[in-house]
């Protein structure tokens, strides 16, 4: 096999690689704080573009975007071969709290077989196995099976603000046969994983506005619309306490999940039980008539994130506080419209608020979510790469986390993402203690290269049906409230029709 050569090159590199890992997790490329970390978004991206250069890559260069840098590169000399686009972000959430991080989050560490730093798995650990797996198919063969793209963001923490714009001015550079995306997680340790389904999102503040400063409450209390119960209305009155469900009246309109897709979930080896011991909550709750596992993956949902105002001190202080804030986010369903359910958001919120207060709501981040054509070719070529990289063939899961992107790749692009996961539910992501597992990060590198070969060997231009279905939908919206609204997602194949079980 052709392949054989790049495996032993990924196992004789394997050292090497980690050490150049652990160079790039040593940067601390937080996006959501530019004035502490700007040039450290800058030096994550020129790290990027030299070990892109060093992989043998071409046309390496970091294009400016107004926000931080999107690093590109590609190699284009396999003509009449597919052309693989692989994404993936270098910037990471913020480290804070850092008294909770038993070893300093921009110093990677191994304990016990895993690389604990910020960014390792989310997403520096999972991206970098995609430039490594070029190298050693360069390095072993000389060239490469298939055409290949870079596209290395540095914004998708704070929403990729950017990306899409960038995207629609560069159709032709972009344009490809397959996205390749490491960014999500695996069923579980044992069982290596293709997620074929991503939740769309969007977030909110609310802003509540009483009186003009803060007032004693013994003095004022009783006379006025206290701005915190005001909130805690709003916020009440979104979900049936008894049922989970959501009560805004259409949220549900969209929502897609087929029979064959619960089958799938249903067979799985899911571990109630344990779940809920592992997160320390006395029993798992959620909408009524729906699986744990449904309801985190496919099931769209209501969450409180934040929520402050009035007094947070020690010991008693009577006040009638001037305002209250809260941060909300629903995570959508693949069928939900993220610019639909912010109206509809936006009008349940003024129809609960209290006249006595004044009550603003600010669109924060959206996107929509994503299913992948299970039936595609680059998805049988996934199977077979990852049946070579972890030695088992994967699980199509359902994520209840959301890559806006893929949904923007299906519509702008026309072409589908192969989400290759290799991280893990429990790795603290956006947590204190991320880490990676090294062993999947040495074999996510050779399911890469195998997944080169495997492309390389499938014919793609039989995928066009799926090109211009993609296409038939309007674009995502980046910002949830400004666009017009779509025609409705395109129904997808559940993953039960290849005889594949679904999880996350
Ligand atoms: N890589 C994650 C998304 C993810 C995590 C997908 C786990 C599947 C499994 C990504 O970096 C992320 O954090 N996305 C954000 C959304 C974004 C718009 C800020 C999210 O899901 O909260
Ligand atoms: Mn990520
Ligand atoms: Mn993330």
């Amino acid at each position: 096999m052709p392949e054989d050569p790049v495996m032993a090159y990924a196992k004789a590199h394997e050292e090497r690689h980690l050490a150049e890992l652990f160079d790039l997790l040593r940067i601390p490329s937080v996006s959501a704080q530019p004035a502490k970390h700007g040039k450290d978004i800058e030096r994550a991206a020129e790290f990027l573009a030299d070990a892109m250069r060093d992989a043998g890559l071409e046309n390496v260069r970091l294009v400016p975007t107004g926000g931080n840098p999107i690093v590109y590169g590609d190699w284009l000399h396999a003509p009449g071969a597919p052309t693989i686009l692989c994404y993936g972000h270098y910037d990471v959430q913020p480290p804070e709290p850092l008294e909770l991080w038993d070893s300093p989050p921009f110093e990677p560490t191994i304990r016990d077989g895993k690389i604990y730093a910020r960014g390792a798995t989310d997403d520096k650990g999972q991206m970098f196995t995609h430039i490594k797996a070029v190298q050693g198919v360069l390095a072993t063969a000389g060239a490469l099976p298939v055409n290949v793209k870079f596209l290395i963001e540095g914004e998708e923490e704070v929403g990729s603000e950017n990306l899409e714009r960038f995207i629609r001015a560069n159709l032709d550079l972009l344009a490809c046969d397959v996205v390749a995306i490491s960014d999500s997680s695996m069923f579980d340790e044992r069982h290596p994983a293709i997620t074929y389904s991503l939740r769309g999102l969007v977030y909110y503040q609310i802003d509540v506005q009483g009186p003009k400063r803060d007032l004693h409450s013994g003095t004022f209390g009783g006379g006025i619309k206290n701005p915190i119960e005001a909130l805690v209305e709003i916020l009440d009155g979104m979900k049936d306490n008894k049922t989970g469900k959501i009560t805004i009246p259409g949220f549900y309109d969209d929502v897609d999940i087929t029979p064959a897709e619960r089958k799938a979930l249903a067979k799985l080896p899911f571990k109630e039980r344990a779940y809920a011991k592992e997160l320390g909550v006395p029993m798992v709750w959620g909408e009524k008539g729906w699986t744990t596992l449904e309801r985190v993956s496919l099931r769209p949902t209501f969450e409180i994130n934040g929520i402050w105002g009035g007094y947070q001190g020690p010991g008693a202080k009577t006040v009638l506080p001037a305002e209250a804030h809260a941060k909300v986010s629903m995570r959508l369903n693949p069928g939900q419209d993220p610019r639909k359910i912010a109206k509809l958001f936006e009008r349940a919120v003024k129809e609960r608020a209290h006249p006595g207060v004044k009550v603003t709501v600010t669109n924060l981040s959206g996107g929509w979510g994503a299913k992948a054509p299970l039936e595609h070719p680059a998805m049988r070529a996934g199977s077979r790469a990852i049946k070579q990289g972890f030695g088992k063939e994967p699980l199509f899961t359902a994520e209840g986390g959301s890559i806006p992107v893929v949904a923007m790749f299906q519509q702008v692009l026309g072409v589908p993402s192969v989400l290759l996961a290799y991280g893990l539910h429990d790795e603290n992501l956006h947590a204190p203690n991320e880490h990676f597992d090294i062993g999947n990060f040495h074999k996510g590198i050779r399911t890469n290269a195998a997944f080169l070969y495997a492309l390389a060997e499938e014919d793609l231009t039989q995928a066009k049906g799926a090109k211009g279905k993609a296409r038939a939908r309007k674009a995502p919206a980046k910002n949830a409230t400004k666009r017009a609204a779509p025609a409705r997602e395109a129904k997808a194949k559940a993953p039960a029709a290849r005889g594949k079980k679904a999880r996350r």
